[in-house]
């Protein structure tokens, strides 16, 4: 197999719990292909960038053949100059007593740092997946922050809502995954997301839908927190990597994105939004002509409004 050039993909939050699944994944080749290299850019804090140092020993430990080469910083120069992959997993999480204003506070700053960073450091055909939450509006912020770039360069991960829409109807109904098709997860990355399945080859019970696997995709995040005591890693970084595979290689089946709504299904423009999308030539298309039922249109609309009053937190970031 002959070997392209090097990409680089920069990680955020690298001596947290996603990165350390994250990123060997992507040095085994999972997102680029088996014949790219590929050179890691690892962000942290500074005061936790000796951790990081650790993961790249380990990862240099690991002898993987398509690491071309390392970096640990804390300086987002280093971090995004040329990058050509982005997944930005590092954001504070939420702490006692905090509300989801502070945390919007405390990540819109992060995110609006980093989507400057990359404005002016990275490829001009980068591409940025928002892992940290609240993922969509932080999203939000990196591509205000970065004006000289598409928006439609900036996602958020709803993947793992997708992954976890299949792997509850896989559950319920004995087949594989991969035996779903037009699947897809509106909305927001919340409790008030919207699965749906209406246009899908799935059969099972609309009662069991409606009233148990919607909310238990909705409030899985929750769930896994509290049964396995912290926050969903192996299977976020599994879809950060599912998303950005395909982002790379495109599909033929739905996917679930949250990328820059074009005012399609009456999602404000710019809102970035679960949709269900195909991927070709490296752009997301949201699906065109869907006919919505009012269930649909109500659900849809609470997740969508939930981001308008995200966008409100943070419009102070949003100006200029
Ligand atoms: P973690 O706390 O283990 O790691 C986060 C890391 O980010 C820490 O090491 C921290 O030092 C670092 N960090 C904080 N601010 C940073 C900055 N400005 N620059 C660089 N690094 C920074 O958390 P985790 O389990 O890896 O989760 C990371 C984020 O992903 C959280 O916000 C979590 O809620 C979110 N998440 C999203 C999804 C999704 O589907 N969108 C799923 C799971 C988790
Ligand atoms: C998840 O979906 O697992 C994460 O976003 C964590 C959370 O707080 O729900």
């Amino acid at each position: 197999m002959s070997m392209t050039q090097p990409v680089k993909v920069t990680v955020t939050g690298a001596a947290g719990n996603i990165a350390y699944s994250l990123l060997w994944r992507i040095a085994a080749g999972d997102v680029f292909g088996k014949d790219t290299p590929v050179d890691l850019a690892l962000l942290e804090i500074p005061a936790v960038v000796e951790k990081a140092e650790g993961v790249a020993m380990e990862l240099r430990d690991s002898a993987l053949p398509l690491v071309n080469s390392i970096t640990v910083t804390d300086d987002l120069k280093v971090a995004f100059e040329d990058a050509s992959a982005a997944f930005l997993v590092g954001s504070r999480p939420r702490s006692k007593g905090m509300e989801r204003a502070d945390l919007l506070e405390a990540n819109g700053a992060i995110f609006t740092e980093q989507g400057k960073a990359i404005n002016d450091y990275a490829a001009r055909d980068v591409r940025v997946l928002v892992v940290g939450n609240p993922a969509n509006t932080n999203a939000l912020i990196a591509a205000h922050s970065a004006p000289d770039l598409d928006n439609s360069q900036f996602n958020a991960l709803m993947r793992l809502d997708h992954n976890r829409t299949l792997g509850q109807l896989a559950a319920k109904t004995g087949k594989a995954t991969k035996d779903f098709s037009k699947i897809a997860v509106w909305g927001n990355h919340s409790a008030t997301q919207f699965p749906d399945i209406a246009f899908s080859n799935a059969e099972v019970d609309e009662q069991w839908y409606r009233e148990e696997m919607i909310p238990k995709v909705a409030k899985r995040g929750a769930e896994i927190i509290e049964v396995r005591g912290s926050s969903s890693a192996a299977s976020a970084a599994s879809a950060a990597v599912d998303h950005m595979h395909d982002w790379v290689h495109g599909t033929e089946d739905w996917r679930t994105a949250a990328v820059p709504s074009d005012g399609s299904y009456g999602v404000d423009e710019g809102l970035i939004c679960g949709f269900p999308t195909i991927c070709r030539d490296g752009k997301w298309e949201i699906v065109q002509g869907l006919e919505l039922s009012d269930f649909q249109k109500e659900r849809i609309e609470a997740s969508v409004q939930e981001l308008r009053e995200e966008r409100e937190a943070v419009a102070h970031l949003l100006k200029g």
